[in-house]
């Protein structure tokens, strides 16, 4: 079994694109190595991140994660556990959401996270999944 954990969070400083690329690029190096995947929004200071791989490799990145200085106030939000992955073919799958965007998502055919989340099918092995898209169709 997999488990699953989605936290959101807040920046405790600016972040820029060039410290969201480096963040980034890390994570998906370090996340590929142990077989974690998942995603992460960006969405006007907030992160918001859906990490899902062996029950030991989540406890402890979720730890290490939290322990970060670049964001606070970090609430988990919701984890289980499941058969298969929702992200099998990406180690951090990213959006950053423009506020433009945050209220028109459904609106936009091409978004990877409305794609991801317009599959039933992924929702219904995923609570965190349809926690994740109700909280982002509320923004
Ligand atoms: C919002 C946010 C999300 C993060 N997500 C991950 C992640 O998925 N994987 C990861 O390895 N590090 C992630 N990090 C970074 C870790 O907190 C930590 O800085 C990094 O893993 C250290 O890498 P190193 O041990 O290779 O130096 C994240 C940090 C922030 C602020």
């Amino acid at each position: 079994m997999l488990k699953y954990l989605t936290y959101i969070s807040r920046q405790s400083h600016v972040i820029t694109d060039k410290n969201l690329k480096e963040l980034l690029r890390i994570s998906r190096s370090n996340n590929s190595a142990i077989a974690v995947t998942g995603m992460l929004i960006y969405f006007q200071g907030s992160f918001i991140q859906y990490i899902e791989g062996r029950e030991d490799n989540i406890d402890w990145l979720y730890n290490k994660i939290s322990q970060d200085k670049r964001h606070q106030s970090i609430t988990q939000i919701s984890s289980g556990f499941s058969k298969e992955r929702a992200f099998s073919d990406w180690s951090m799958a990213f959006k950053k959401l423009q506020s433009n965007e945050a209220t028109a998502i459904l609106g936009y055919k091409n978004l990877e996270t409305e794609q991801l989340f317009d599959d039933e099918k992924k929702l219904e092995v995923h609570p965190a999944l349809r926690l994740l898209n109700n909280y982002i169709r509320n923004l």
